[in-house]
């Protein structure tokens, strides 16, 4: 892998991988074990958008591993007064040993990626998510063992996080089931090639059926960064599409809940399936730290 632009730069080995030094990292955490698996090495962090989890779990991965990372706004940089993509690619790749951007337009990210000599990490974009996808994965492990004769409900909308999802269930051969109210199904590109896969993934527009049988059940906002002024529309489209007690009911008895946050509460969840004994949401979060160490020690660390 040179580049983590999209899940699918991953095949299943890769991904395993990933989640394998991902849960010896948490361990090696737990155990206050310290590392310099990344000493003298620098990460730039290119943010369009704004972030808590992804900002300050890449921060704390590079440091904790002895290494280095850099905040640059977009605004602060003079990418903000139009300086090209393609230099801040060129001039970033002669100082510090990786890029991660999070930018409103997954394009953003692939030319940056065509001029950088260095990898480019998506820290999300309006198509993808792979870190988040990362750490769900793990969290999925974790709580049930396995990836394998899994079904996961997609309920919401078909956003960056579902199309990664998406993405990631068909190389990995998760049952995935997405419900999305018509209109706000995830990428038709994506969908075909997590066919072409040979993923296991279906449409059923009413939650309630789509959650049947489900071991995992998968929201986020209704509204995503970048599409603020469709938010009252948005409210009223994907009212019947909410995780709330009572479509947990239709659900496996063990089923986990996981939001890749923010929430907002009482919209896409309710505050009681947040608080509830099915939310693995904080330990989802917490897992984008055990897994962002796991992918920067893949593109520029050397441990065994
Ligand atoms: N889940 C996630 O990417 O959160 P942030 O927007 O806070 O980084
Ligand atoms: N779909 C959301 C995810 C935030 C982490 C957004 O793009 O705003």
């Amino acid at each position: 892998m040179k580049h983590l632009i999209s899940i699918s730069d991953l095949d299943r080995d890769g991904i395993e991988e990933i989640l394998d030094l991902a849960d010896r990292l948490k361990s090696e955490r737990y155990k206050g074990m310290v590392s310099e698996y990344l000493k003298n090495k620098s990460l730039a962090m290119i943010f369009e958008l704004p972030s808590t989890r992804t900002r300050v779990s890449f921060e704390v991965a590079m440091s904790d591993m002895g290494g280095h990372a850099l905040y640059l706004g977009w605004k602060d940089l003079q990418l903000g007064r139009g300086e090209p993509i393609k230099d801040t690619a060129r001039v970033l790749s002669r100082y510090v040993h990786a890029v991660m951007i999070r930018a409103r337009n997954h394009r953003t990210i692939e030319e940056f990626a065509e001029y950088s000599t260095i990898p480019v990490i998506n820290g999300l974009s309006n198509l993808e998510h792979p870190c988040q996808i990362l750490a769900d994965l793990m969290t999925i492990r974790e709580y049930k063992g396995t990836l394998s004769k899994i079904k996961l409900a997609w309920v919401g909308d078909g956003n960056n996080v579902c199309n990664s999802l998406i993405l990631a269930s068909s190389i990995l051969g998760i049952k995935m089931v997405y419900s999305t109210p018509p209109g706000y199904e995830p990428d038709t590109n994506i969908v075909e090639k997590a066919k072409s896969l040979g993923g296991d993934i279906t449409y059923i527009r009413e939650p309630e059926e789509a959650v049947n049988e489900a071991d995992v059940i998968y929201t986020d906002v209704w509204t995503s960064m970048g599409q603020e002024e469709e938010r009252e529309k948005r409210l009223k489209v994907f009212s019947e599409y909410q995780v709330n007690m009572r479509l947990l009911e239709g659900a496996n008895e063990d089923v986990i809940v996981l939001h890749c946050l923010p929430a907002h509460r009482g919209e896409e969840i309710t505050d009681e399936v947040i608080e509830s004994s099915n939310s693995v949401i904080y330990d989802q979060s917490e897992n984008r730290l055990h897994a962002q160490k796991a992918i920067l020690l893949k593109l520029i660390g050397e441990v065994e």
